[in-house]
């Protein structure tokens, strides 16, 4: 028989095991590194990691732990933590106050549970499939916007791209030309989330790894909305590729802005 699992109270400790975390870092000095170009990580990443390692497994039985700043990508198993313990590192070296610590619970390939926490907001996101999706405790929902002319645009510009390939710019400024307005918030993961909660309506970034939406996309999910590739296949719990996240009413319109964007300019 496959492992049992209550999904409600294992959400309710995932969200204390996030607040711990990012507790247990508060008066931290950062020791900042660098993993590779414009890529850096902090003792602060690497606490957390240590700490939600050993912690989650014994959450369910047979689990294992996917981590950003873990050491083994290979790790598979039928429930499976994807975390990133610090998402928006270079926010957090540079003070601004959008970051956050970020644990999803994936089933055979598909999101279970999710909570994101922003430290210095106090903000938690938090769902389990089929239990709606919450802001510290509040129940949420995607917005109603059903133009791209009538819709705040978060968006990322995947710093970590090799320049020449990147043209997350340029398609945000095709966006632009149409939407109310746009902001690049520096993480991901609060991205997603802050489509869940209404504001904004569309999220698209060109290139990103599953910790950066494993927490996040079970919350969009549950609050209403709508995440897939770009080209509206479902989401892989594996590899790199971009993503879109909507409240659902726009993800039409924001995938054929995609497409035609990538015959003309994508390679
Ligand atoms: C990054 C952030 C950033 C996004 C990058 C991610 P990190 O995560 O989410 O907003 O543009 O693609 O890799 O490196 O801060 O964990
Ligand atoms: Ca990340
Ligand atoms: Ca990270």
């Amino acid at each position: 028989m496959g492992t049992i699992v209550d999904l409600n109270s294992l959400t309710e400790q995932i969200k204390v095991l996030a607040v711990e975390a990012a507790g247990l870092v508060r008066d931290k000095k950062l020791g900042t590194q660098s993993k590779g170009p414009k890529d850096f990580v902090t003792q602060v990443d690497l606490c957390i990691d240590e700490f939600l390692s050993s912690r989650l497994p014994s959450l369910v039985p047979g689990s294992l732990v996917l981590s950003e700043e873990g050491d083994d990508d290979e790790k598979r198993a039928e429930y499976q933590w994807i975390v990133d313990p610090i998402d928006g590192t270079t926010n957090l070296i540079y003070g601004l106050p959008l970051y956050a610590v970020s644990i999803g619970l994936v089933k055979n390939g598909r999101p279970l549970a999710g909570a994101v926490y922003n430290p210095p907001s106090g903000e938690l996101f938090s769902a389990y499939q089929g239990g709606g999706a919450f802001l510290n405790n509040r129940p949420i929902h995607v917005n109603t916007d059903a133009k791209l002319a009538e819709t705040l645009v978060l968006a990322e510009t995947d710093p970590y791209l090799e320049r020449k390939k990147n043209f997350s710019p340029h398609l945000i400024n095709e966006v632009f030309s149409e939407c109310i307005d746009y902001r690049v918030t520096g993480s991901a993961a609060l991205d997603v989330c802050f489509i869940a909660c209404g504001r904004g309506g569309v999220f698209f970034t060109q290139c990103v790894k599953p910790w950066d939406y494993a927490g996040g996309s079970i919350i969009l999910l549950e609050a209403g909305g709508t995440i897939t590739q770009w080209d509206k296949s479902p989401l892989p719990f594996e590899g790199k590729h971009g993503i879109l996240a909507t409240n659902g009413l726009l993800h039409a319109e924001m995938l054929k802005k995609i497409e035609a964007y990538l015959k003309e300019f994508g390679s």
